[in-house]
Order: structure tokens, then C-alpha cells, then sequence
């Protein structure tokens, strides 16, 4: 069995034509929306602070540039396969068609770390801003079930407790997975209504909370090594890099839009670039008076932006700056739970994961027993780990995943130069070569702990693989009834 068979790009796009005509509506301004519809979210308003806490300081400003620059590399080869094999393309699919089916699967496999256990980590955070937010307005939730059983809790009054399951975190996951499983549509006009919300938040942060920094708290800008690998100091600054990458986690979205983009040769890497160039410029202004405002000592917590606030004499904003983070989270795990069906969904139809992945309810046309399992699998993540450990996962797999998507940018450009290329990215093998070793570098970054639960996760994918999926593929059973004609 050829663990290395390509599926063509002209079979693809075959397969995708005999699915739905989608209408080709959406111009750069829209898929630019997209992009920060889907980036802002829990990697900016939480794990700034944490990133700032653990290990960059207030240098975390230069993290999210380093973050943003690896992006940058990941998008314009992106931006290359989402024109060249325009279906609802995610890494799976260019793998497919480019380094062949092991690797394909390995990168499905790897997504579920991206969108499943990347939902998991916005849940967590937007739990923290609930039960923060409920605070403010005098309801107290019970200690114990607002965080999970590594997470150490400190009371008003000094004590301190062992959380027990982070309850909020799995209701908004049950919620969104029930939302998904009746079809919602998450609309043009909804996005574009998020995205105002989140960006009138971060512009608002900044433009206030630009009065109320101490520069002092920016002595020292870069805190001393502690001696342990990214704990502060330059590769502090590295490990903040592979923390806060999190916060740009989304961009890829715009390239499952390519279908529907009025002219996608331009628009494509408009929309990534854009929304990528967009949200890094507001990230490293957002750290900034972040830092600022409040010594990066105390921002370790889940939501250090009520920190932050608690500074000013705004309290009143406070509420409403939560409630504006709310409901930006909630599109975010929406439109990660939804990516994750949607890979599933496809490798379901590969014949790589089971065929319970792709039915279809009857009446609602949705996935949703892929939904429903999928729900079952992130609610353990979000009840009871802690956000930084399911937000370095995340981070670790989606790098994982870009590194291989630059690689087959190269691959297929060698292997098929002559497939039309609508944009190419520039400066080939450059791009593509700066790109595997930034995005890996952070990797690198972000520990032996983290590279051991992304190893685990991958040898569990590969007895999987193994013992099911190359038995079921469609494209080997196909090539098999070939070779027998
Ligand atoms: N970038 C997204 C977030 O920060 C995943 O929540």
C-alpha cells in the first residue's frame, strides 16, 4: 500500500463540484472580516497577560511580532494553495494533494489540536471573563466549579482551594455544539457585527488605557533569564512567541473562503495578509499598554484586561468591555467547532475516519453526530486542564501544521509546476524555507512538555491510521480495484 498516493487537485475539484455552487460574493473587505472575526479571541485577551507572566515580561510586545512574522510566512503559502484548490481547503486537502495520504492524515489528525482543542482553550477564557463579569454584577458562582483541578483558586479572604471542574467552560461548548448541530448560519451581517464589537474593545483599551500607563512598569523591558529556558530573557521572549501565536490561530479561515471570493487571485491574500497585518499592529499596541498599565507580575490570570481595567476610574466599562470579550469568544469557538467538523467531514469522505463523521441530520443538513462527538471530546479538555496547557497544545499543533503547509508549497511546486497558480507565493523556496523555520523555532519554544503531549498525540493518530484508516481509504481501495482490472 502506497503510503505516499496524491489525491490530484483536478479529482478535488471534481469532488467539489459535484457538492453545492457556492456564490462568489464576498470582496476583501468581507474576507478581511472573516480573518478577524475568527483571530481575536482568547490568544489576545488572556494569554497576553499569561505570556507576559511566564515569559516575556513586558516584552511580550516583541513576541507578538515574532508571532506575527511566522504568520506572515504560513499566510502567503496559504494564500497559494487556497486559489490553487479553492474547496473548503484546509491543510488536510493541500496535504493530500501534494505529500500524499500519511501525511495528509497526520496533519487531520494534528487539526483536531488547532480547532477541537483550540475551542477547549477559548472556553476556558471565556468561562473567566463569565464568572468575572457575573462577579462585577454581584452574583458569585461557586469557587470549585469555575475552575478546573490544577488551577489553585485565592479567595477574598486569603484562603486558598483547588478548583474542581470548570463548569462554565463545558455549558458554552455544549451550547455552541447544539447551535452547530441545528445549523446555524453564521451570517455575513453577524461577523461583520462581532468584529465591530471586538475591535471597538481593543481601539477603546488602547486609546484609554494609554493614560493610565507607569512606565515603570516597563523597567526592566526585558526581565533577566531565570535560567531555565523561556522564563524571561531572550528566549523568553521566543516562548511568549509560541504562547501568544494562539491570538493569530484563525487567519487560515479565510482560505476555506476561497470558493466564495469575488476575485480570489487578489483577494485571497489580501484577506489573510490584511486581517493578519490588521491584528498585529493592534496586538503590539495592546501589550503595550497591557504591561503598562498593570506590573506583568500580576497578569497570570484569565482575565487580566479586568485587571487592567481596575486601574482607571472606568469601572463602569469594565462591564461592558467583558460583555464585548464574551461575546467575541463566542465566534470564535463557533467557527472553530465548525472547522473541526469540516475536516472531519472531509476525511470522513476519504474514507480515512469513520462514515459517522460525514452524516448528514436529515432536516437540519448538519453533521451532528460529528458535532455531537466532538462536543463529548473537548468538554474533559475544557472541565479540567488549565488554559495555558490547552493553549500551548493548540499553538504547538497548529504550528505543527503550518510548517507542513509551507513544506508541501515547495513540494508541489516542484513536483506540479505546471498547475495554474492563480497567486504564487513570492520568493519560492525563501518564503516557504523562512516559514517551516520560524513556525518551527517556536515550537521549539514552547518546551519538552508540550512537544511530549503533541508526540503522544501523534502516535495515537498513527495506531489509528494504521489499524483503520489506510484499510478504508477510498483512494487506496480505488487504486487497488485498478490494478486488478
Ligand atoms: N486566535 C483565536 C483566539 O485568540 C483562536 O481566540
Amino acid at each position: 500500500m502506497n503510503l505516499f498516493a496524491t489525491k490530484s487537485v483536478s479529482r478535488i475539484l471534481e469532488e467539489s463540484e459535484s457538492g453545492h455552487q457556492l456564490r462568489r460574493t464576498l470582496g476583501p473587505g468581507n474576507l478581511i472580516a472573516l480573518g478577524i472575526g475568527a483571530i481575536i479571541g482568547a490568544g489576545l485577551f488572556s494569554l497576553t497577560g499569561i505570556a507576559a507572566a511566564q515569559n516575556a515580561g513586558p516584552a511580550v510586545a516583541l513576541s507578538m511580532v515574532v508571532a506575527g512574522i511566522g504568520c506572515a510566512f504560513a499566510g502567503l503559502c496559504y494564500s497559494e494553495f487556497s486559489c490553487m484548490i479553492p474547496v473548503a481547503g484546509s491543510a488536510y486537502t493541500y496535504a493530500y494533494t501534494t505529500l500524499g495520504e500519511w501525511l495528509a492524515w497526520i496533519i487531520g489528525w494534528d487539526l483536531v489540536l488547532e480547532y477541537a482543542v483550540g475551542a477547549a482553550t477559548v472556553s476556558i477564557s471565556w468561562s473567566g471573563y463569565v464568572v468575572s463579569l457575573l462577579h462585577d454584577l454581584g452574583i458569585e458562582l461557586p469557587a470549585q466549579l469555575v475552575a478546573g483541578p490544577f488551577e489553585t483558586l485565592h479567595l477574598p479572604d486569603g484562603r486558598s482551594l483547588q478548583g474542581m471542574i470548570n463548569l462554565p467552560a463545558v455549558f458554552i461548548i455544549v451550547v455552541i455544539s447544539l447551535l452547530l448541530m441545528v445549523g446555524i448560519k453564521e451570517s455575513a451581517r453577524t461577523n461583520a457585527l462581532i468584529v465591530v464589537i471586538k475591535l471597538t474593545v481593543v481601539v477603546v483599551f488602547i486609546g484609554l488605557g494609554w493614560m493610565y500607563i507607569d512606565k515603570g512598569n516597563y523597567t526592566p523591558y526585558i526581565p533577566a533569564n531565570q535560567g531555565v529556558f523561556g522564563k524571561f530573557g531572550l528566549s523568553g521572549i521566543m516562548a511568549g512567541a509560541g504562547t501568544i501565536f494562539f491570538a493569530y490561530i484563525g487567519f487560515d479561515a479565510v482560505s476555506t473562503a476561497a470558493q466564495e471570493a469575488r476575485n480570489p487571485q487578489k483577494d485571497m491574500p489580501t484577506g489573510i495578509i490584511g486581517s493578519l497585518v490588521i491584528c498585529t499592529i493592534l496586538y503590539v499596541l495592546f501589550a503595550t499598554v497591557l504591561t503598562g498599565m498593570v506590573s506583568y507580575t500580576k497578569l497570570g490570570v484569565a482575565a487580566p484586561v479586568a485587571v487592567a481595567i481596575d486601574k482607571t476610574p472606568y469601572l463602569w466599562l469594565n462591564k461592558l468591555v467583558k460583555l464585548g470579550i464574551i461575546a467575541g469568544f463566542t465566534s470564535v469557538i463557533l467557527v472553530m467547532l465548525l472547522g473541526q467538523s469540516r475536516v472531519f467531514y472531509s476525511m470522513s469522505r476519504d474514507g480515512l475516519v469513520p462514515k459517522v463523521f460525514s452524516d448528514v441530520h436529515p432536516r437540519f443538513r448538519t453533521p451532528w453526530r460529528s458535532n455531537l462527538l466532538f462536543c463529548l471530546f473537548v468538554s474533559p479538555f475544557s472541565a479540567f486542564l488549565p488554559l495555558s496547557v490547552v493553549g500551548h497544545m493548540t499553538s504547538i499543533g497548529t504550528l505543527f501544521a503550518f510548517v507542513i503547509v509551507c513544506a508541501s508549497v515547495w513540494v508541489m511546486r516542484r513536483k506540479h509546476p505546471e498547475t495554474p497558480r492563480p497567486f504564487r507565493t513570492p520568493w519560492v523556496p525563501w518564503v516557504p524555507v523562512l516559514g517551516m523555520v520560524w513556525n518551527f523555532a517556536m515550537m521549539y519554544s514552547l518546551g519538552i512538555d508540550n512537544w511530549l503531549r503533541l508526540i503522544i498525540w501523534l502516535v495515537i493518530g498513527q495506531v489509528i491510521y494504521f489499524s483503520y484508516s489506510r484499510h478504508h481509504s477510498h483512494l487506496a481501495l480505488r487504486r487497488a480495484a485498478e490494478a486488478r482490472e
